[in-house]
């Protein structure tokens, strides 16, 4: 018999003869006569609820079955006579794959605090916060997809093993076969160094230098040993690169994506929004709902350092021009003076990567990073610097080899073009999307320094 999934049987138009729902009981209330199940399949936030009668087959069957075990119920579809649900569905059979024993079973009915649902991450998904999170993780997922679908952008797959260091931060993972004590490089698998990716940009680069528009979205790998609530070790980015496009198309973009996905969110996950706007983050939704109302700010880096300078708030970082935004800027500034995400670009350039375009003034760069209230830092991204003398200039300011970065200047040297690209951090938008201000939250299973458990 085909599965119909709880989110179908709630929308259902009318009653049904026979449907079959496969699930975990999240409650399970024995009346005089019958007892009530509320079964929960992971398709939506909201229950199903079961009636099952006494001295039937189907109660037989249910046993002992509680909180958390894996069933199949099996019958007809109803008009619910109580308040909250408009279908139940009358048991008439049911079979009970796994038990979860209430005595070790940690998901109990009562709320569980973030922390302590970190510790069993091969649970939570089976609570409503998490189910929750997950699948505005999904949607979130196909809203940027179909975003650059809809622009024209190639959706291309960068290394995850990488021999260069896009950000020259210097923050990577190594990867190697060599057992501890064998140092020759020569013996390693790659006869060279190898990381994980910090970032796809580069390769980037080289694809949409051929195919005009192209984005990637995978893992990407940070051994910054920052124990923030905003960085993770193991995040996914969002890198679209476009050709034949300066800092202004690049600005364009980012806004309108940002956009298009909150929503799109809004509109497929509507109550998993109202449940983080109820429990996690009240005003969430009317937040939400007014960053689409108002175009995002945008200001160059002069003008920012101006107005944190002019602001009475005594900042744990002074400010001075030159500085690297830190979060109580990047927040003061999105979150307070502007209340809505600011766009802020051209920085001075000895505070950005090499491979940024430099500006008439040769002092800036024509980079840019949108600032989002409550996060701060949502995306960074510049244009490229496509003058092949001016790029390898920079690269030796950094105290590097120009040979070493052959392939990326061979760019320049045939067939260069303007282009531009950013990085958005897919976990950052998903915090802006529920309001959890935890990284480690809306990733399954997150990796921060100290923890690879699951
Ligand atoms: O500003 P970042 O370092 O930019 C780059 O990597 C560029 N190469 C991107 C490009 O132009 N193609 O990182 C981009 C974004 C940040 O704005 C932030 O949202 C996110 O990636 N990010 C992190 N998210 C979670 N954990 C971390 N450790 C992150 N580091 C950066
Ligand atoms: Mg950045």
């Amino acid at each position: 018999m085909q599965r119909t999934l709880i989110i179908d049987a709630l929308s259902a138009e009318k009653a049904q003869q026979e449907i079959m729902i496969c699930g975990w009981a999240r409650t399970r209330r024995d009346a005089k006569g019958f007892s009530f199940l509320e079964i929960n399949d992971g398709s939506c936030l909201a229950n199903l609820q079961c009636i099952v009668d006494e001295g039937t087959e189907a109660h037989a069957a249910l046993g002992e079955a509680n909180t958390g075990a894996a069933l199949t119920v099996t019958g007809a579809l109803v008009p619910s006579p109580g308040k909250g649900q408009k279908w139940e569905v009358r048991a008439k059979s049911i079979r009970v794959f796994g038990l979860a024993d209430p005595q070790t079973f940690p998901l109990q009915k009562k709320r569980h605090s973030d922390e302590f649902l970190r510790t069993i991450a091969h649970l939570r998904s089976r609570t409503n916060k998490y189910g929750a999170a997950f699948r505005i993780r999904s949607e979130a997922g196909w809203a940027v997809h179909d975003f650059f679908r809809q622009e024209g952008f190639a959706w291309v797959h960068t290394p995850v093993l990488t021999g260069s260091d896009c950000e020259g931060a210097g923050e990577m993972f190594r990867v190697t076969t060599l057992a501890p004590g064998e140092k020759s490089l020569e013996e390693d698998f790659f006869s060279r160094r190898c990381n994980l990716t910090v970032s796809g940009q580069l390769e980037a680069e080289a694809l949409a230098l051929g195919l005009g528009r192209v984005y990637t979205f995978g893992p990407t790998f940070r051994a910054e040993n920052s124990n923030t609530p905003r960085h993770a070790a193991e995040f996914w980015m969002i890198e679209p690169e476009m050709a034949f496009a300066d800092l202004t198309d690049l600005m364009e973009l980012a806004e309108s994506l940002t956009r298009h996905v909150i929503g799109h969110v809004l509109e497929h996950c509507q109550a998993d929004v109202r449940l983080f706007d109820a429990f996690v983050d009240k005003g969430l939704l009317a937040r939400l709902q007014g960053l689409l109302a108002k175009p995002f700010a945008r200001i160059p880096y002069a003008e920012a350092i101006r107005i944190l300078e002019d602001s009475d708030r005594a900042f744990a970082f002074p400010v001075t021009f030159g500085m690297d935004l830190q979060t109580e800027h990047e927040r003061y500034l999105a979150e307070e003076h502007f209340q809505r995400p600011v766009i802020v670009y051209d920085y001075p350039k000895e505070i950005k990567a090499f491979y940024m375009r430099c500006n008439d003034d040769n002092e800036t760069v024509a980079a840019m990073d949108m600032l989002v209230p409550r996060i701060g830092e949502l995306i960074g991204g510049s244009q490229r610097e496509e003058r092949l003398d001016r790029l390898c200039e920079r690269i030796r300011e950094m105290g590097q080899n120009p040979e070493d970065y052959w392939w990326y200047l061979d760019l320049r040297r045939f067939g260069s073009a303007p282009h531009a690209g950013f990085g958005l951090g897919f976990e950052r938008l998903l915090m802006l999307l529920t309001g959890i201000t935890n990284i480690r939250d809306v990733i399954p299973f997150p990796r921060t320094p100290g923890n690879l458990e699951f």
